[in-house]
């Protein structure tokens, strides 16, 4: 066996120390290679019924807010949090922790305090827009669970310092996602993080002083998908 191997491109030429390490490269590149390869076949069949699988599960999320009780195997919520896990962050700080909520109690203790949280918030909506308001209103007095939709699993996204605000939700993004391919509904509920002022719940939470909540994402078994919003065109410059 020779000590030492040398690859000779057009362009440049590269020894290595063992035949491993360069067949790792050649590894490396034919991957990148079919990489390209792929990408630009799938671009071509955009918009067809071969839509990539990730541009197609983008187009068709929904926020979903009806679901069935039916238990979400663990399972799966794991594969869903490393998806969020697997998200970009500044300096690769993954500046995350999951708090996974299943308990009825808890979830129960989470309706009492934010749904008078949220109606204050809601308050400036009275003038502003009073039939929009009139119709919420109506919501929170039908629904058993206005707030987290009877989900039968909350996670909550746990960020913590300089680059938490622009990568967690980054991650409730990508768990949307995974949640979608998995045939899950999901929903990031705002209004479902207004549980700061319970002790109860943030000790649950084990949330600090120095800690935010991102989501919560809202995610089990879909009763009923809605009807996709109108999205307008997006404002595109080009230079
Ligand atoms: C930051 C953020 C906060 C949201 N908060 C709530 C919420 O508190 N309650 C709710 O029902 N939906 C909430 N949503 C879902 C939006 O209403 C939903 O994304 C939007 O209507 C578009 O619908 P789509 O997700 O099906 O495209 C939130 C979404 C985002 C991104």
């Amino acid at each position: 066996m020779p000590n030492s191997v040398t690859k000779a491109n057009a362009d440049c030429e590269k020894t290595f120390d063992s035949v491993d390490k360069l067949i790792l490269l050649v590894d490396k590149e034919l991957n990148i290679l079919n990489c390209n390869r792929n990408c630009e076949e799938n671009f071509r069949l955009r918009g067809g019924d071969e839509m990539t699988q990730i541009l197609k599960s983008i187009n068709e999320r929904r926020s979903v807010r009806e679901y069935e009780s039916k238990k979400v195997p663990k399972d799966m919520i794991n594969a869903i949090i490393e998806a969020g896990n697997e998200a970009p962050s500044g300096m690769n700080s993954q500046p995350w922790r999951f708090v996974v909520v299943e308990d009825e109690a808890l979830h129960k203790k989470m309706i009492e305090t934010t749904v008078p949280n949220a109606k204050k918030i809601l308050e400036h909506v009275k003038t502003s827009n009073p039939d929009r308001y009139q119709l919420i209103m109506k919501r929170y007095e039908e629904l058993e669970d206005p707030i987290y939709y009877s989900a039968p699993v909350i996670v909550f996204v746990v960020g913590k310092g300089p680059y938490a605000d622009m990568s967690c939700p980054l991650a409730c993004m990508n768990m949307m996602l995974a949640a979608f391919s998995l045939g899950l509904g999901s929903c990031w509920v705002q209004f479902g993080s207004l549980v700061t002022d319970n002790k109860e719940i943030t000790d649950s939470l084990e949330l600090k002083e120095d800690e935010k909540i991102f989501g919560p994402i809202i995610m089990g078994y879909p009763r009923n998908i809605p009807e996709p919003p109108e999205k307008r065109a997006p404002d595109i410059k080009w230079l």
